[in-house]
């Protein structure tokens, strides 16, 4: 069988744990996708900073130049931002290629266009690792649940955040120390300040909301408040209370289903809640739907292998519907509901 040929752009701390697990479970993956899969090319800034094991015959600076190639089957984007990654993932639809993209951010702010553009040209887009790392969630949502009526989605979507609260919590540890401990592990974004004020865990929202209730839900409809206002006193007087503080992600459908409400604030957790024993850079999101009743998805929500395993996991499926000559689950029809950041409660 023809080799699949993958472009991954990006090889940061994400995308070097998918190009090191592509190559040392090649003839894994080449068994259960039905064919093998190449790595065919790696766009990277700065050439000089790819770790070993990667091939420096792959390596390119020119990004555009490899989307365009025109023999890539799937591109891998976990380069993160708007751009140059919306054009790079459109280009890459344009000419042939399947996407799956780690990027919140973009899905949050865009997710319509990229949506459009996969249709129109039959490729899929997925996205599994732009939600809570290496736990299932954006396909269970869009899949396993399409049959149900989801009425809410609330937890702890950004580990970073977590990480620092649960460092200041049991270890009494001042917020920028523990912010620099999540940075050096891998958890934080490029610019942590999408960590601490909460956008990263709104774009997540913002993604499930729209996943969760067939509607669309803007960055800009999220209501958020991060963390840079919590001390290590705060957690403390929050303890003697019997409570911990965890920032949340909480999106409802209202109880007449005719509109929807998003939001990411810190909240007093009873130490007796699930929720509460969420540690370090892991995530926990509940999932409320009629029939099912309440789901719990728990696991790593951040960093580099974790967050690589769901970008393997969209390999795998993207690859498989290429073999197959099929495509996935696109952007379901959906009804634009009335979106208020807070709404009732
Ligand atoms: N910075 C993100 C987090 C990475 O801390 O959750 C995973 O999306």
């Amino acid at each position: 069988t023809r080799p699949l040929k993958v472009a991954l752009l990006g090889c940061g701390v994400v995308g070097s744990e998918v190009a090191r697990i592509m190559t040392t479970q090649a003839d894994d993956l080449a068994a259960r996708i039905g064919a093998p899969v190449e790595l065919a090319g790696v766009a990277v800034r700065r050439p000089d900073k790819v770790r070993e094991g990667i091939d420096p015959a792959l390596v390119t600076t020119d990004a555009t130049a490899l989307v365009k190639r025109g023999d890539i089957d799937v591109v891998v984007e976990v380069i993160g931002g708007i751009e140059p990654a919306r054009t790079l993932i459109t280009t890459a639809f344009e000419h042939g290629a399947s996407v799956v993209s780690a990027n919140k951010a973009l899905l949050a702010e865009d997710g319509t266009t990229l949506y459009a553009a996969a249709e129109r040209h039959g490729q899929d887009l997925y996205f599994e690792a732009a939600v809570a790392g290496a736990i299932p969630l954006v396909r269970p949502l869009r899949e396993s649940l399409a049959g149900d009526s989801v009425n809410r989605v609330l937890g702890i979507v950004n580990g970073t955040t977590n990480f620092i609260l649960d460092r200041m919590d049991t270890l009494g540890s001042g917020y920028s120390e523990a912010l620099d401990e999540a940075t050096a592990l891998g958890y934080a974004e490029a610019d942590p300040t999408a960590d601490v004020e909460g956008f990263d865990a709104a774009a997540k929202a913002a993604i499930l909301a729209g996943i969760a209730f067939h509607t669309r839900v803007g960055l800009d409809d999220v209501h958020r408040e991060g963390i840079t206002e919590i001390t290590t006193a705060d957690l403390a007087s929050a303890q003697r209370m019997g409570c911990t503080v965890k920032l949340l992600a909480i999106c409802e459908r209202a109880a007449d289903g005719r509109s929807v409400t998003a939001r990411v604030h810190p909240a007093m957790i009873p130490l007796g809640h699930p929720l509460a024993s969420v540690r370090e850079a892991y995530n926990a999101v509940f999932v409320e739907a009629a029939a099912a009743g309440q789901l719990m998805f728990y696991g790593p929500g951040a960093g580099g292998a974790p967050t690589a395993s769901a970008v393997l996991g969209d390999l795998v499926a993207v690859c498989r519907n290429k073999v197959a000559g099929a495509v996935g689950p696109g952007e379901s029809a959906y009804t634009q509901l009335p979106v208020s950041p807070m709404g009732e409660v």
